[in-house]
């Protein structure tokens, strides 16, 4: 059976560094994701002063890192390039340390909104101004030479972990206690690897889905522990090597793959469409669960619905879920996911432009869309707009049968995934070539 080893979890990888660099010792890490964006959460602690050693250890990275000196001030913009989540836990970070710097990216990031976290920091008392665009990228975080944060409960309209992380490390960095209550619960790896860290960070569950997430200063011993662990693979790509050996009806073992819950919507997403889901026994590393997943075809993929609660368990698999819809039987419905057109593009807008230009029927919804199944052959010109998960998701299509796509940027996969044409090879290459 083809088994994949999927890069070391993008989301984790950003935490671990941002976290070793205010930690209270040196941190050792392994097995972070080698792409663009965790590079950028790299150079970002470097310029705050952290010391680090980065070696390339198997696909991914080994990093060494000495926590920031705290007389450092940065003298530079620290560049985001294309990741949304160095910039804004970037930003509570520097809230948290009353450290001034301006934060800034590419094309891209700069027309992603940045309000969601700069209104709560703001809330805290941070004084954040925008250099551009109102709400956009670049953003000047003023220094706070003298006094304290002041504590937040806040009650985001969207779930966002990128939001809860960076009140988060702008509450403990600070020792204020902060609160997110949030309508479903998002991402829960900040608080997995601070709890895991020695800070007490508490979950609270609520009515219909809603969490309760709140640091309590008050009975911390204020140290940060440096880190010492290995950073689980990444359920988000392993999806796009899933989606591909199921398009070629073929089975697939993911090994070493992180199975936090929420980030593991898209399985049940894929029992819906007739595949067979095995998961093996999880074990736990630094507070996230691990395990191996075995996916096996059904005869054929069935149309699936998904709205509401499971959104934001699968928001970054949606690309290749409408792939998998597109080749599925009957028509998909995906709502309740305006976030995507938020992204790394809207990704609504690309999904649906570039699956009609291949000639699959779907129509565009405000928040979502609607694929009708097809087994024709599927031909054209793709435009991912930079996008590394649109260019990942017809990446794969491209590879199966009856699809012959002309990519414009197919190497914006570096972004989280270095290796992705290396594995979709190995996925998709006629038997018996392994
Ligand atoms: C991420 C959170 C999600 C996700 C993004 C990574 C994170 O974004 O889509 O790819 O690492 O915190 P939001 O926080 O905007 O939902």
């Amino acid at each position: 059976m083809i088994t994949i080893r999927p890069p070391g979890d993008k989301s984790i990888s950003h935490r671990a560094v941002l976290l070793s660099a205010v930690a209270d010792g040196p941190s050792h890490i392994e097995g972070l994701c080698d792409g663009d964006d965790v590079r950028s959460s790299l150079s970002v602690i470097e310029k705050l002063g952290a010391q680090i050693e980065v070696t390339p250890e198997g696909h991914g990275l080994r990093a060494s890192v000495r926590p920031r000196n705290q007389a450092a001030a940065p003298q530079e913009v620290l560049e985001c390039g294309n990741s949304g989540t160095t910039a804004r836990l970037a930003a509570g970070l520097l809230v948290g340390l009353g450290v001034g710097a301006v934060l800034d990216g590419d094309a891209s990031l700069r027309a992603r909104p940045m309000r969601r976290v700069v209104y709560p920091l703001q809330a805290m008392g941070a004084k954040i101004d925008y250099l551009d665009e109102r709400n956009r990228l670049p953003v000047a975080i003023r220094p706070r030479a003298t006094g304290s944060l002041r504590s937040l409960k806040h009650r985001p309209r969207v779930a966002s972990a990128q939001v809860k992380s960076a009140i988060l490390l702008a509450g403990v960095l600070d020792g204020v206690p902060v609160e997110v209550h949030e309508p479903v619960r998002s991402r829960d790896h900040t608080e997995r690897l601070l709890a895991g860290l020695g800070v007490p960070v508490e979950c609270a569950e609520g009515e219909a889905g809603s969490v309760a997430v709140a640091f309590d200063p008050g009975v911390w011993s204020g140290s940060i522990r440096p880190l010492d662990m290995t950073i689980p693979g990444d359920p988000s790509s392993a999806a796009f090597m899933i989606a591909a050996a199921l398009l070629m009806r073929r089975p697939i073992r993911i090994e070493g793959v992180s199975d936090n819950p929420t980030r593991t919507g898209f399985l049940s997403v894929l029992e819906e469409m007739g595949a067979t889901v095995e998961r093996g026994d999880s074990e736990s590393r630094c507070g996230e669960p691990v395990s191996a997943w075995t996916v096996r075809p059904p005869d054929r993929l069935r149309a699936f619905e998904i709205g509401g609660t499971a959104i934001p368990g699968v928001i970054d698999e949606i690309p290749i879920l409408a792939i998998l819809a597109a080749r599925g039987v009957g028509r998909s419905v995906i709502r309740d996911a305006a976030e995507l057109r938020v992204k790394e593009s809207d990704r609504i807008d690309r999904l649906s432009r570039n699956l009609a230009a291949l000639g699959v029927t779907v129509s565009e919804r405000d928040d979502g869309l609607e694929v009708e199944g097809t087994t024709a052959r599927l031909t054209g010109a793709i435009s991912a707009a930079g996008d590394h998960r649109i260019a990942m998701a017809f990446g794969v299509l491209g590879e199966t049968p009856a699809a012959t796509l002309e990519l414009d940027d197919p190497e914006c996969a570096r972004v989280s995934y270095p290796d992705f044409r290396e594995h979709l090879r190995r996925v998709t290459e006629p038997i018996g070539h392994d």
